[in-house]
């Protein structure tokens, strides 16, 4: 669906990416994992044309993207992304018909399939208690939940996610990324997110990308990337993996004594 190939991109003269080559699938979700500042944001940012790289070229279903309308590319691809502005004076509805936007030439309102489309959106959110309120009365999670319906108002075949669940709690952590493995896994959606959490990650991502470096250090299955001597590599600390018996995903523990103020049995 989506491919880099040697992408290498920068700020100034400053080298962020290095000749990054993948390729990313349908019905499948993507992690992208590395330290803070290893270009994990710039990545998807070349992904999604935010950021022109420097070198290397990026095709969206064997086009190549710096050719394509920035409407073209959102009937693609979806974006959700680190931080976003919401305007504060639009309802939870109004801010979701937004996606309808790309979809809308030469005219301002919505259509009867907008609007099943923007409802089936609400819903798949869980949303609907709170659809008429203002953006600005919701909570960071719930606010969360509006921007993740309006990128999917958009019908997108890719959904882009960048630390979708920083600042949320377990249960809304849970449910934003239970919704995304479901998008992948029933509606045949790609998925690309990046996350701090090792563990989450492990734990819904089909296949991480571990970025150090300005490279991908390691991609593959959770069971190929995290292991100790990668995370020693990248993030430069001591680890264990271990399976969780409960739920059959890899789980990673510091075992750094250096910041650690317990005795380590
Ligand atoms: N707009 C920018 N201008 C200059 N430098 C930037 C900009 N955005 C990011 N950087 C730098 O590029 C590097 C990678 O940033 P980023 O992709 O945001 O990392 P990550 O998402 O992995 O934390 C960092 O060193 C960061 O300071
Ligand atoms: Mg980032």
């Amino acid at each position: 669906m989506l491919k880099l190939l040697n992408i290498s991109a920068s700020y100034q003269d400053f080298l962020v990416l290095e000749n990054i080559s993948l390729e990313i699938s349908a019905q499948k979700f993507y992690g992208i994992i590395g330290p803070n500042g290893a270009g994990k944001t710039t990545l998807l940012k070349t992904m999604t044309r935010i950021k022109r790289p420097e070198s290397g070229n990026v095709r969206l279903l064997g086009k190549n993207i710096s050719k394509l309308a920035n409407k073209e590319i959102a009937k693609i691809m979806a974006v959700v992304p680190q931080s976003s502005f919401i305007p504060p004076l639009f309802t939870v509805e109004e801010v979701v018909s937004m996606g309808r936007y790309p979809f809308q030439n030469f005219r301002f309102s919505d259509t009867k399939e907008d609007r099943s489309i923007v409802d089936a959106a609400i819903e798949k959110t869980g949303i609907h208690g709170f659809r008429s309120r203002m953006i600005s009365e919701l909570s960071g999670g719930q606010r969360q939940e509006v921007i993740i319906a309006r990128a999917l108002a958009q019908t997108p075949q890719i959904l882009m996610l960048d630390e979708p669940t920083a600042n949320l709690d377990i249960k809304h952590q849970m449910k934003i990324l239970g919704l995304t493995a479901s998008l992948v896994k029933n509606d045949g959606l790609a998925a690309v997110m990046v996350i701090h959490d090792l563990n989450l990650a492990a734990r819904f991502c089909d296949l991480l990308i571990l970025i150090h470096d300005k490279k991908i250090l390691a991609m593959g299955p959770p069971e190929t990337v995290l292991t100790p001597a990668h995370l020693k590599i990248a993030y430069g600390v001591d680890t264990a993996v271990i399976e969780n018996p409960l739920t059959r995903s890899l789980e990673v523990t510091v075992l750094d004594k250096t910041y650690h103020h317990r005795k380590i049995v």
